[in-house]
């Protein structure tokens, strides 16, 4: 049915586009200080919100051309513990969240069996955007990341940093050493302003395809446990 406007509701819309009425009211009251329902401090909302922009501004990157969205971060981002990942697989690039897939639900079993989940820890990746047909991102993709997830890192300011496999261990420790050889132990970094203790563990997506490796895993998970307590987080 097609409704015939008079010339008074004309004026009436001509008036609210001139006062952008849909700026000026909504019934939701406004707390721009609220991620995924955690409130954290104004400044560290702005500085993750000037990260992700800047995220989004990149520049002749072919992975953001042939992804769907961009996979920021998941969790509290006031949490003294965070993970990073390699880059999103395919059900991440759909719903913009890391570790949502088949790795995802073994890492949240992973969490739970130390007391943690998306809750009280913060997720992150090194590639914000899928390599397409999950390959793994070249030296260049990771190099092009690196300065944003080192930001990522120093905004969260975690006291624990779990890296989760050897991309993410590559990238933020170093090229010269074998994940089967640093695993599980601790590892004093800083990032920016941000000093904190990290420990490196098999990628969940590994251990699907090598669960004999899992009680290593267990391991290196009984370590933050352990440090968690001590440092009383
Ligand atoms: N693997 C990763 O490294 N990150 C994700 O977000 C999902 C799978």
């Amino acid at each position: 049915m097609i409704k015939k406007i008079n010339s008074s509701s004309i004026k009436l819309i001509k008036y609210y586009k001139l006062i952008n009425h849909n700026l000026i009211y909504n019934n939701k009251a406004i707390n721009r200080y609220k991620n995924n329902n955690f409130e954290i401090s104004a400044d560290k909302a702005e500085n993750l919100e000037r990260l992700k922009k800047s995220i989004s501004a990149i520049k002749n990157c072919s992975l953001k051309s042939s992804a769907t969205n961009m996979v920021f971060g998941d969790g509290n981002p006031k949490s003294k513990i965070m993970l990073v990942g390699e880059a999103p697989g395919s059900n991440e690039d759909q719903e913009g969240l890391p570790f949502v897939g088949r790795a995802g639900a073994l890492l949240d079993k992973m969490l739970a069996s130390i007391n943690l989940n998306r809750k009280n820890v913060y997720i992150s990746n090194i590639i914000n955007y899928r390599p397409p047909e999950n390959r793994r991102p070249t030296d260049e993709e990771v190099n092009r990341y690196m300065p944003f997830i080192k930001r990522h890192i120093e905004i969260i300011n975690p006291k624990i940093l779990i890296l989760l496999g050897s991309t993410a261990m590559n990238a933020l420790i170093g090229n010269d050493i074998v994940i089967s050889k640093a695993r599980g132990k601790w590892i004093d970094k800083q990032f920016g302003n941000c000093k904190t203790s990290v420990i490196i563990t098999f990628h969940p997506a590994f251990l699907m395809r090598q669960p004999a490796q899992k009680k290593m895993a267990w391991i290196d998970l009984k370590m933050v446990r352990d440090k968690k307590a001590k440092i009383k987080i």
